[in-house]
């Protein structure tokens, strides 16, 4: 059977089981994988993710209480939230649910009481984007029920403004958007600053496999702020918006006059947005040796000048680029653990994983995983009656 109707039938079964009835809808939110543009999206920059074929599923019915209830399946936990009235912060994923409704009411969508059931395969806190699924899936079903037209910008814009203003997190727009925006059979180039979409077709013969290192760092959240922190010290040395402003020649003539911290930040933000269009422009020509260079390229310039890797994270990129059919392979999302991306030639991708598996296991004393990953489309209704 199709995976899609096997995890909309375990949605319906659990929400069943959980709250005797019937559930009316069921939404499902993929992850993504990011291909190449790290730490570039909050520099207004360019970013290539592609969802992925893992994803949040949410079975909802409509009641006439002005809560919501949201049961997290797979964790065992349950969260109610009153609609009239939002005020305690929630913790946790329950923070992410809460906050969608808040900002969903804000932009104007009249908000219902539901019950809903979450299950899903995106593992959390890999780099995978899997609170970005949350979001969508949440603000999915309260479109889906207040009736408003999905507009996948604007409902990633608004999700994006739950996890910076309601959770606190301030991250980029990157994973919002791609979780609403992709499309199957095609990675996503994304313009940080205009928010323009074009949906890159992905070539013949390549397979995306995601590389789990097993490792989750603590404390990924404050290293991020500081990163922003000396990303945007950079913008305003250069007299800039964004580094997103700063051409190649300027960072050449000016890079002397900045810190040497600052300076190393600014030039992987500045060389990796050249690598993302050279990158995208590859995927069009089916050139994937090209991609893979560009991947290789963008990994040590996270290793060394974003200085967000980690003694996992190299171990097992180094692992993929000796395995057979390994195009290139990198860090993914925002470092310090989680998930390396490689780029492999379709026919190899048995021979690739078990390959980057024994070597990784050799290495390290983790337990490592890999997921072969398609393109696939962002969130959508999945089953409604
Ligand atoms: C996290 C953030 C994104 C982006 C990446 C790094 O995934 O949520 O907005 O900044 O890190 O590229």
């Amino acid at each position: 059977m199709d995976a899609c109707v096997v995890s909309v039938n375990a949605a319906l079964s659990a929400f069943r089981a959980h709250f005797r009835r019937w559930p009316t809808l069921v939404v499902r939110a993929p992850g993504r994988v990011n291909l190449i543009g790290e730490h570039t999206d909050y520099n207004d920059g360019f970013v290539l993710p592609v969802t992925i074929n893992r994803a949040i599923w949410l079975a909802v019915r409509r009641h006439t209480a002005p809560k919501v209830t949201v049961r997290a399946h797979d964790l065992d936990q349950e969260i109610t939230v009153d609609i009239t009235a939002f005020e305690r912060r929630a913790a946790g994923w329950a923070a992410y649910v809460q906050g969608v409704l808040w900002a969903m009411g804000k932009a104007g969508i009249p908000l219902c009481g539901w019950d809903g059931l979450l299950t899903g395969d995106v593992p959390r806190g890999a780099g995978l984007a899997s609170s970005a699924a949350l979001e969508m899936a949440v603000a999915r079903a309260v479109a889906a029920l207040a009736g408003h037209n999905w507009d996948p910008l604007e409902m990633a814009q608004t999700a994006w403004r739950a996890e910076n203003e309601w959770v606190g997190v301030s991250c980029g727009v990157m994973d919002q958007v791609a979780v609403a925006c992709g499309r199957a059979g095609h990675a996503i180039l994304l313009d940080c600053r205009s928010l323009r979409v074009e949906h890159v077709p992905w070539p013949a013969g390549a397979a995306i496999v995601v590389l789990d290192t097993g490792t989750r760092r603590e404390l990924v959240e404050s290293a991020y702020n500081e990163r922003r922190a000396q990303c945007e010290a950079a913008a305003i040395s250069f007299g800039v918006r964004a580094l997103r402003d700063v051409t190649p020649e300027m960072f050449a003539e000016r890079a002397h006059t900045l810190d040497d911290v600052v300076r190393r930040r600014a030039r992987h933000v500045i060389t990796e947005n050249a690598r993302v269009l050279a990158a995208a422009e590859a995927l069009r020509a089916g050139n994937l040796v090209r991609v893979g260079e560009l991947m290789v390229a963008s990994h040590a310039s996270l290793q060394d000048d974003f200085q967000v890797s980690s003694p996992a994270l190299d171990a097992m990129v180094t692992c993929a680029l000796e395995a057979p059919g390994c195009y290139g392979a990198r860090l993914t999302g925002a470092g310090f653990g989680g998930c390396v991306v490689a780029l492999v030639a379709e026919e190899k991708t048995a021979t690739f994983t078990e390959h980057v598996l024994r070597c990784y296991r050799a290495h390290t004393s983790l337990v490592p995983r890999a997921y072969t990953c398609r393109a696939v489309n962002g969130a959508s209704v999945a089953w409604l009656i």
